[in-house]
Order: C-alpha cells, then sequence, then structure tokens
C-alpha cells in the first residue's frame, strides 16, 4: 500500500500555520527567549550522546504545536509504519524502501512479498565479514602472493558517496589499508589514482546497483585493462569484486560470481551505504566498527518510530524545513561540521535531499503548487567562517544552518579543540543576536541576528554517533517528503540526460550535429574541430 495523498496546504493546520507565521514572523529570535523562560526545555532534546538544541529558531511552543497538529492531519504516523514494514511506498517503481532493515535486529522480520528479508540480510553481512577479515589477515592474496594494502572503490551517485564520505569521516578508526574512490568518468582522474597502485595489491571493488551505470562500466573497463597489462585473465578473480543486483551483468563483465555482493531493489542507491555497498567501509574501519555503524542508525530509527513528534528529532528538523520552506520562503539550507572529518558531508547529503525531494509531483500525480525540495549546501567549520559565512551573517537572503559539533575531539587535542569549538558556540550566538543592542558605527558593521540555526553537540565522532547523524538525516528527509506529498524514492529526473549523453555521444562518432538546437551544435563542432 503506498502513501497517503494529502495535499498540506489544503489542510486545517496550514492555515492555522499561515495565521501563526504572521504572528511571529517579525519577532527577533533573541526576544523569542524573553517571552518564554522554559523556551530551552521545551526545544532542546537530549537523547543518546546527542545534544539536539533547536531554540534558536523562529518557533515557539505554539509552532510545535501546530507542526504536530500538520503532522497528525497527514498521517505520518502511518506513513512512518508503512516505511518500516516494507510497504511499497516507492510507488512509481513499485519497490518498499526498506534501508532501515539492513540495521534492524537479527530477530526481527521484515516481509517483502511475503517473505522474510532478514535472513538474506544476515547472510549478506556474514559474507562481508569474512571477506573483510581475508583481506585484513592476509588470508587473501593477490596474484603474486602479495598481501593486499589498497581497495578501491569504483561507483557513482549511492554506490560513491555514502561510502566514500563514511571512510573519510572514520579515517581515524581505520585499518592499514589505503582506500581510492573513482566516481567521475574522468580518465585524469582515474589515471591519477592507477599512478598511486600496483596491480598486484589492490583490490578492486566495482559498486553497481544496475550494473549499467555508464561511469562505472567505463571506469571498470579500464581498470580491468590495465590490470590485465600485468596479469591475466585467471588473476581477475584475487582483485576484482563487485556489489550489484545485477548479477547476470556482473558475470558479464567478467566477475566470478562467488566474488559478487548482494543488493536489492528495496534499497534506494543513495540510502545503501548499510548494505554490501559499505563493503569499502568494513574494509577500511573492519567489520566490528561497521557493525558499529548499523547499531547507531538503528538506535535512531527506534528513537524516530517510537518517540512523540515534539521529542523526535528527524521530524523536528523535517518540520522547521519546511516552516522555513514554505513559509518563510527560504530556498537553502546550510550544513556546517565542526570536524574536518566530515568535509564530505554535505555533499553526500546533497544526493540523500535533493534526488529524494527534487520532485515537482505530489503523489497524486499532479503538479504541485507550493515549493518542495530543498537546496543543501555546506562546508566544514571554521573553513566556512572565513569564507561565506559573511552571507549567512550580513546577507539579504537568511539561510537557516545546522551546527554540529562534538564535545570530544578523536585524538584529545585540547588546545585545538577548544578553538574550535569555542567557533562554533560563537557562530550561532552571533548568528541569533547579531549587534542589535549594540552601537555600531554604520550600516556596514550591523548585524542584524534573527538567523536560525540548529545545534548538534555530540559526545564524539565514532562509527555509532555517525551511523545515528546519517540515520537521523535520512528521517529527517523522509518525514519532509511526507509532508510535501511527494514521492521521494524515485529518481526520473537524472534520465534525461542520461539518455541525451547516450545520443551525444552516438553524434560524436557520426560527427553530425544536424538533430541539435544552435547553441548544442556549435558547442559540439567547437568540440569536434581539430584546431
Ligand atoms: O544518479 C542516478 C543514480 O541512479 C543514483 O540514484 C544512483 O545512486 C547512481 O545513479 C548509481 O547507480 P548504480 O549504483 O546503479 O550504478
Amino acid at each position: 500500500m503506498s502513501l497517503k495523498s494529502i495535499n498540506p496546504t489544503k489542510t486545517n493546520s496550514w492555515i492555522n500555520l499561515r495565521n501563526h507565521f504572521n504572528d511571529i514572523k517579525d519577532i527577533h529570535i533573541r526576544e523569542l527567549f524573553n517571552e518564554d523562560t522554559h523556551r530551552l526545555e521545551t526545544l532542546s532534546i537530549e537523547w543518546e550522546d546527542f545534544y539536539f538544541d533547536f531554540s534558536k529558531n523562529k518557533i515557539n511552543s505554539v509552532t510545535i504545536n501546530l507542526f504536530n497538529d500538520l503532522l497528525e492531519e497527514i498521517d505520518l504516523k502511518s506513513s512512518i509504519k508503512k516505511y518500516f514494514t516494507g510497504e511499497k511506498i516507492n510507488s512509481t517503481e513499485s519497490r518498499a524502501v526498506l534501508h532501515t532493515a539492513l540495521r534492524a535486529s537479527e530477530n526481527e522480520k521484515i516481509l517483502v512479498d511475503g517473505k522474510d528479508i532478514i535472513p538474506k540480510i544476515t547472510k549478506a553481512k556474514e559474507k562481508i565479514k569474512l571477506f573483510t577479515e581475508s583481506i585484513l589477515t592476509g588470508n587473501h592474496t593477490g596474484f603474486k602472493g602479495h598481501k593486499i594494502t589498497d581497495i578501491v572503490n569504483i561507483g557513482i551517485g549511492g554506490s560513491d558517496l555514502g561510502p566514500s564520505m563514511v571512510v573519510e569521516s572514520l579515517s581515524h578508526y581505520k585499518t592499514d589499508l589505503n582506500s581510492h574512490f573513482v566516481s567521475n568518468v574522468d580518465g585524469d582522474h582515474l589515471n591519477e589514482v592507477l599512478g598511486k597502485l600496483r596491480p598486484e595489491t589492490t583490490l578492486f571493488i566495482i559498486v553497481s546497483k544496475t550494473f549499467t551505470t555508464i561511469e562505472t562500466l567505463t571506469n571498470a573497463n579500464s581498470v580491468r585493462s590495465w590490470f590485465l597489462n600485468a596479469a591475466s585473465e585467471n588473476d581477475i578473480s584475487k582483485h576484482f569484486i563487485a556489489v550489484s543486483s545485477n548479477i547476470e551483468k556482473a558475470v558479464e563483465f567478467g566477475i566470478n560470481p562467488e566474488n559478487i555482493f548482494p543488493m536489492w531493489d528495496w534499497v534506494g542507491g543513495r540510502f545503501s551505504l548499510w548494505s554490501s555497498v559499505g563493503i569499502s567501509i568494513s574494509l577500511s574501519i573492519g567489520y566490528e566498527k561497521f557493525e558499529e555503524l548499523l547499531l547507531g542508525a538503528r538506535k535512531m530509527d527506534l528513537h524516530f518510530k517510537s518517540n512523540e513528534f515534539s521529542k523526535n528529532i528527524p521530524v523536528l528538523m523535517a518540520c522547521l524545513s519546511m516552516w522555513y520552506n514554505n513559509f518563510f520562503n527560504y530556498q537553502t539550507h546550510a550544513v556546517i561540521p565542526y570536524s574536518e572529518n566530515l568535509k564530505s558531508f554535505s555533499k553526500y547529503l546533497q544526493q540523500a535531499s535533493m534526488e529524494s525531494n527534487g520532485k515537482q509531483t505530489d503523489r497524486s500525480g499532479n503538479l504541485t503548487n507550493y515549493e518542495t525540495g530543498q537546496i543543501i549546501w555546506g562546508q566544514t567549520g571554521t573553513n566556512a567562517q572565513h569564507s561565506f559565512f559573511q552571507l549567512l551573517h550580513q546577507g539579504s537572503k537568511i539561510i537557516p544552518s545546522d551546527f554540529i559539533g562534538f564535545k570530544n575531539s578523536i585524538k584529545g587535542n585540547e588546545v585545538h579543540h577548544d578553538i574550535l569549538m569555542a567557533n562554533f558556540f560563537a557562530q550561532t550566538k552571533a548568528l541569533m543576536n547579531g549587534t542589535i543592542n549594540e552601537k555600531v558605527e554604520s550600516n556596514h558593521r550591523l548585524f542584524k541576528g534573527d538567523r536560525p540555526t540548529n545545534t548538534f553537540l555530540i559526545n564524539k565522532l565514532s562509527p555509532s554517533s555517525l551511523g545515528s547523524l546519517i540515520a537521523m538525516y535520512e528521517h529527517k528527509i523522509f518525514t519532509l517528503g511526507v509532508i510535501w506529498n511527494i514521492l521521494s524514492f524515485d529518481q526520473f529526473g537524472v534520465e534525461l540526460g542520461k539518455k541525451l549523453a547516450t545520443n551525444i555521444l552516438q553524434d560524436l562518432t557520426s560527427q553530425d550535429f544536424n538533430s541539435h538546437d544552435s547553441s548544442t551544435k556549435t558547442l559540439l563542432n567547437r568540440y569536434s574541430s581539430t584546431d
């Protein structure tokens, strides 16, 4: 059964939110603190090793109640249930959406088409575990009998962004393998990576759910040729593994069927790092730590499933984004982690969020007449402070932002960590307060403040807390999709460009550009000309 189709803007609570917006929009966030002495108690949540402070937002307890009314009216509860229990909520592709099953307990039972999928997941995890151990212990050797020293993940989109972000984020927990990621079909990058490697000590992981993605297959074929310059066909099975749901195509490519790790159609690419797609994570940090990542995510799943909405972190994050997007017309959202390890976090979230909720059609098939989707961007603090924070503080656009910081550094360098975190606390304070009560020389030095932020103070960056953090954003994305009445789990928007690229590639071979518009034709002629 698919999700209900309810236009949020036609609900009573939306009208009430509109009226409430008119009441609250001109009240400075700082003043909201004066209005309610219990503000922080209502607008903060302590959960596991997370502290979520959302008090520096343009909301009060009335807003939270109205959010709750809206969620009741659109029946978020039943949508959450369908999401976790394998209903085919990806209705355009007639698929369940069960990345959460990948981190569920082995004792659970989750049915897809009447069959429990947990045994398959357990079996796949066992395969990842054994393979990881055989590589890390040196049991599995390369074609010359050497230990594997380097792994290369070849995949794009969800087959790259999740694993590469996690491997980078958890580099302090790393095994002695060196990990590399090749996603773009940019030959210069591939050559640069191959230049650092020796065929006899390298393992290539071809990750493609469909095994038809042109970027991945082109890279995989080039890597195969590079490998075969030094080795023979028989050696391929020691150096190439694949993660795919398309076994036939992977075998056709030359992968030994025993070296194919499964993927299933009920796991979307952008939510797949918890599956065999995460094998590079397991190899990079060890299987036990990979399990810790999954466990962190599972804890967040339980929080999301069971907590009342007014104390539910992903639900509140989604409501806040809807509030700013649809009522204040703030179009973008920044994510600023104060950890250099999380430098790819916003890049990862861009796919998770924008490929999911960048939709113009509602669940009844009508084009929406309200804003959906969120432009996500960001960079690590303090770097971002010396880059785009000028606009955050004094620009004419308001950018709601998530600040993610850690109470403890990983290796315990207190001096640096205090400086890092002093900046973290200073920025959200400055964005809220501005200089409103201070005398400033001129408007050039004026900070109006009143800029909303969420603060996440997490104990430490670890596999478990990262797992929870990622799952938290996954559920925020899901909830926003439910509120906006869109289908978050297909991605037809990427198809047109792919199709045209295939046609253009053929035209480049035939050198016939006549079917194109004048702009494209001129560009193709210029590209093809020999001068
Ligand atoms: O960009 C479209 C997309 O289908 C993503 O959703 C997906 O993560 C990526 O391409 C890669 O797909 P595959 O794993 O099938 O190669």
